[in-house]
């Protein structure tokens, strides 16, 4: 069972979306100014213009520090970070992928995340504790999708890391875990997909209940109770 800390108050904050311009981040976007939030951070690599007068889009790569850096001087009011940015590029194989596109990804998925907790943690204690949100997958737990899966697996225990020693400053950390989303990124598979406005309704719906863990589907409820029986459940075929 999911730890319940302190509620966060979406309506009035200021908060933070890595890849909010498109995918799963546009749909969080969108759903935090449903929900009253004041100020959006929406980022891109290369940031389009906002239509949104509440919406700032900005320019991040979170495989940059000072990228990330020149961030966290913008985006001194935020109250909730959506640590969101993510990539499959390539879908390297563990045995026959490149090392550096194996790299790459956790440098994105795993460095990226990272760099912004530690950009913003004392941003949020100064602002009151709020929240930070990592996006992480069913394949945390799910093996068979190389170098993508692995880095996924690598950030859910920072997150759970993260907020033992956020703890003291009443940051909420939340982890989310998904299976497919209509995005992008799985634009070329023919699976079963959820739309990402359904994922963002429930990635704040657990934000503003103050919870730890947000599984959004059966597939990721059924992997993590796989997780307590043999190895062979974990295989995602
Ligand atoms: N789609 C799925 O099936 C699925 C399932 C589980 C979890 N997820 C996770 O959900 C999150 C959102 O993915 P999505 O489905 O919306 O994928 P997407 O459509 O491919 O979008 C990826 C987002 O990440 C941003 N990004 C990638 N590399 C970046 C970098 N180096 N610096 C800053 N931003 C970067 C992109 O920003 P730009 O505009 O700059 O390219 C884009 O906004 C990711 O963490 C992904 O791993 C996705």
């Amino acid at each position: 069972m999911p730890v319940y800390t302190a509620m966060v108050n979406i309506a009035g904050s200021t908060a933070v979306v890595t890849g909010g311009q498109r995918g799963l981040g546009r749909a969080i976007v969108d759903e935090l100014m449903n929900r009253g939030a004041s100020r959006i951070y929406a980022t891109a690599r290369v940031p389009m213009r906002s239509a949104e007068p509440i919406v700032r889009n900005v320019a991040l790569d979170v495989t940059d520090t000072d990228s990330v850096a020149a961030l966290a001087q913008i985006a001194t009011d935020t109250t909730i970070v959506i640590n969101n940015a993510g990539t499959s590029a390539g879908r390297p194989s563990l045995l026959k992928g490149q090392l550096d596109d194996i790299r790459a990804i956790f440098e994105t998925n795993y460095f990226g995340a990272l760099r912004v907790a530690r950009a913003f943690a004392p941003i949020l204690a100064e602002n009151g504790g709020g929240a930070l949100v990592d996006i992480h997958s069913v394949l945390s737990w799910a093996a068979g999708r190389g170098a993508y899966g692995d880095s996924k697996a690598a950030l859910w225990p920072a997150t759970n890391s993260l907020r033992m020693e956020l703890e003291r400053q009443h940051t909420l950390v939340t982890g989310v875990h998904v299976g497919y989303i209509d995005t992008d990124m799985v634009r070329t598979l023919d699976v079963p997909k959820i739309a990402p406005q359904a994922v963002a309704t429930q990635i704040l719906d657990g934000v503003e209940r103050g919870l730890t863990e947000v599984l959004v589907d059966d597939i990721s409820r059924r992997f993590k109770a796989a997780l307590s029986g043999p190895v062979e459940g974990l295989e995602m075929r």
